[in-house]
């Protein structure tokens, strides 16, 4: 077993509003907005708002989130300092050109607290996005951290490596994309928290905690396991704030037995044409009509088809609902504010039990 000399309270230190245990919301692209991250950020938690994949300089991504960062500031009022906005966004990296150029520049503009990249085409991609990040850092008017999510020990190797101030340890429970071959937080976090004392970087690094937690038990479990804090994904999209189409909430709402519910593969990207994740990911989401028609031998053109037809026709019977294997024990739509603060009385309440066991 490594040294447990972890790095005191360092996501405190850092997100000064915060309360414990921390928590953020996955920034989930066309799930997050300002109404949500701005209620988890005023709950005590750090909101993220999913940033996009297109950096080029007509990025419409990029101009809405221009926009939506301004919005966000004059809704968070004092929370927001001057020097920054206690707010991340989060980027899905495989096809990075004009990040630099184009991505960074907004980030600096508005002073956002995090950057959170994922799901690079290779690891080293990470490294020049990083050192744009840090060269506008060093100016001094801009003080970042910057998150990386990583599913595997040689993922979190490489980010920590290059920088990183925060490793979001992705674990297969997760809901969305995520590593294709991985494990789930009940060995990959310990692993990857080992790896972390072991560094020269052991004291400036902490470690967040996806993947299937949606309540303060889950919470619990992580932070024994070694994380400084959690993120949760597929519990923020069954609050009033989530900004997901009310069909989708209550799907989650209805899923039981999360692990048989839900499946992780590429098909679902396959059936709703959205197939441009490199391979080394896939996506767990709920099972629906496609994919069980695809395991009764229906061809993937005719599920396409029937697909595309629904959309059109406004049927959303056939979208695909992202969603983790902590759906089962979903069983309500809440406010942010509520969540946060029954995670925070829970957590206690899981101490104590497990303090009564050993
Ligand atoms: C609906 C949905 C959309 C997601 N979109 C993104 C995304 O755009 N970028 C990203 O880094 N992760 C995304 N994820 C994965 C999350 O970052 C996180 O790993 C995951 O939600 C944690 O598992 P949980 O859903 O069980 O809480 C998404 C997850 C869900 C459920």
């Amino acid at each position: 077993m490594a040294p447990t000399s972890f790095p005191e309270r360092l996501l405190k230190q850092w997100f000064p509003h915060t309360t414990t245990p921390f928590i953020a919301n996955a920034p989930m692209l066309g799930f997050t907005d300002c109404r949500l991250a701005g209620a988890v950020t005023r709950a005590g938690g750090l909101g993220f708002i999913g940033g996009g994949f297109e950096f080029g300089p007509e990025s419409t991504q990029l101009k809405n989130l221009d926009t939506r960062l301004t919005q966000a500031r004059a809704e968070l009022g004092t929370i927001a300092s001057t020097r920054t906005l206690p707010l991340g966004i989060g980027f899905i990296t495989f096809t990075p050109t004009g990040f630099e150029e184009n991505a960074v520049a907004i980030l600096e503009k508005h002073r956002v607290a995090a950057v959170w990249l994922s799901f690079p085409k290779s690891d080293a991609d990470h490294q020049p996005l990083i050192e744009a990040i840090r060269k506008v850092q060093s100016k001094g008017h801009w003080d970042v951290k910057i998150f990386v999510q990583v599913g595997t020990v040689q993922a979190a190797k490489e980010a920590l490596e290059q920088g990183v101030d925060v490793l979001v340890v992705q674990g297969v429970d997760a809901g969305g994309h995520q590593w294709a071959q991985g494990a789930s937080l009940m060995s990959l976090l310990p692993e990857v928290r080992d790896l972390v004392a072991n560094s020269a970087r052991a004291n400036e690094v902490a470690i967040m905690a996806a993947g299937g937690i949606v309540d303060g038990r889950g919470c619990v479990a992580a932070l024994g396991l070694g994380a400084d804090g959690i993120v949760m994904g597929t519990r923020f999209i069954a609050t009033s704030e989530c900004p997901a189409p009310l069909s989708m909430k209550e799907s989650i709402i209805a899923a039981t037995d999360g692990g048989v519910a839900t499946v992780k593969t590429t098909r679902h990207d396959i059936f709703q044409s959205t197939d441009v994740f490199p391979r080394q990911y896939d996506g767990r989401a709920i099972i629906g009509i496609s994919y069980n028609e695809s395991q009764s031998g229906a061809s993937d053109e005719d599920i396409i088809q029937r697909y595309n037809e629904a959309k059109e026709k406004g049927d959303d019977q056939r979208r695909t609902v992202w969603a983790g294997t902590g759906v089962g024990i979903i069983d309500k739509i809440v406010s942010v504010e509520e969540l946060i603060k029954s995670i925070q009385q829970e957590a206690n309440l899981a101490v104590a039990r497990v303090m009564e066991r050993i």
